[in-house]
């Protein structure tokens, strides 16, 4: 994939892989402009279209994941620019589509469109060197990819009303006792972290990993009881694989499993 605002690689060595895509506009600190986007998104669709694939990690550079959406290419924007054309939206969905886990492993600045980024992936693993925030109300706009909504969802109203009304950042301690991030490692560990999480993921079988993601995402729409019963659905539907009887197989002989991906 020949990409001029990413990185993408593919990590492991086992039966299913890792597609470690890296967000690249240093001199930028990663901001996010529809190129960037684009490609994000073109990439995406490939690691979850390919079947030796079994999990993406996101991440940025030392210094910042993204800080944001790219101001100068939207300050001079007018509404027709932006509900016109539904700017966001546009090229902002397709992380939102893509069935595999989607890892953040986040080192310095995520701030506005940077935050909601890691927030729309399925956890974040921190550098103890990672800043959050939503900076937005600073440039007389509001968070406009999710942050009021998954913010106050992640670390609860009084700590998101704080963030996104006065724009202060979070630094990783923070952000993990207030449940925004699974995991704060030091800055030289966080890809052997996050590869890592991503390796025992990919050595389990990809349609429970999907059903599992698939039913955590219900927690955050609809009622506690349709949740309930959509999990207990998808928790029955998986009695139909191989894959289920090899895992309860391999458990009851005190053996590992070996996963057959159907
Ligand atoms: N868009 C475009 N360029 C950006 C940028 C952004 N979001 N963030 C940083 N840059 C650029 C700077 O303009 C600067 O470029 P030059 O070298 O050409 O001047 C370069 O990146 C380095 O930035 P700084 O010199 O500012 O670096 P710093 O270490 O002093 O500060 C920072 C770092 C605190 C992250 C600061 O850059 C900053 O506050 N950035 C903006 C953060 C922000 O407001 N984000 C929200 C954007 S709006 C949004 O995201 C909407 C949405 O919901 C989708």
């Amino acid at each position: 994939m020949g990409f001029e605002n990413i990185l993408t690689e593919v990590r492991g060595t086992g039966a299913r892989q890792t597609g470690l895509i890296t967000l690249n506009r240093p001199k930028q600190l990663n901001a996010l402009n529809d190129a960037l986007m684009d490609e994000l998104g073109a990439a995406l669709k490939a690691f979850d279209a390919d079947a030796a694939i079994g999990c993406i990690v996101i991440t940025g550079s030392e210094k910042a994941f993204a800080a944001g959406a790219d101001i100068a290419a939207m300050a001079k924007f007018s509404l027709t620019d932006t509900y016109g054309a539904d700017f966001i939206t546009r090229n902002w969905e397709t992380i939102r589509s893509v069935r595999k886990p989607v890892i953040a492993a986040v080192a310095g600045f995520a701030l506005g469109g940077g935050c909601e980024l890691a927030m729309m992936c399925d956890f974040i693993i921190a550098a103890d060197t990672a800043k959050f925030g939503q900076p937005e109300i600073k440039l007389g706009i509001i968070p406009g990819a999710g942050g009021t909504q998954r913010l106050p969802r992640a670390v609860g109203k009084a700590k998101a009303m704080d963030m996104v009304l006065t724009s202060r950042m979070m630094d990783a301690a923070e952000a993990e006792r207030a449940g925004l991030v699974s995991r704060v490692v030091p800055l030289a560990e966080l890809m052997g972290v996050a590869l890592a999480a991503a390796d025992s993921i990919n050595e389990l079988s990809g349609i429970s990993v999907m059903m599992a993601k698939e039913s955590v995402n219900r927690a955050f729409e609809g009622t506690l009881a349709d949740g309930i019963m959509f999990e207990r659905r998808l928790f029955h539907t998986l009695f139909a694989t191989e894959d289920q009887k090899e895992g309860m197989d391999a458990f009851l002989n005190k053996r590992k499993a070996a996963f057959k991906q159907r």
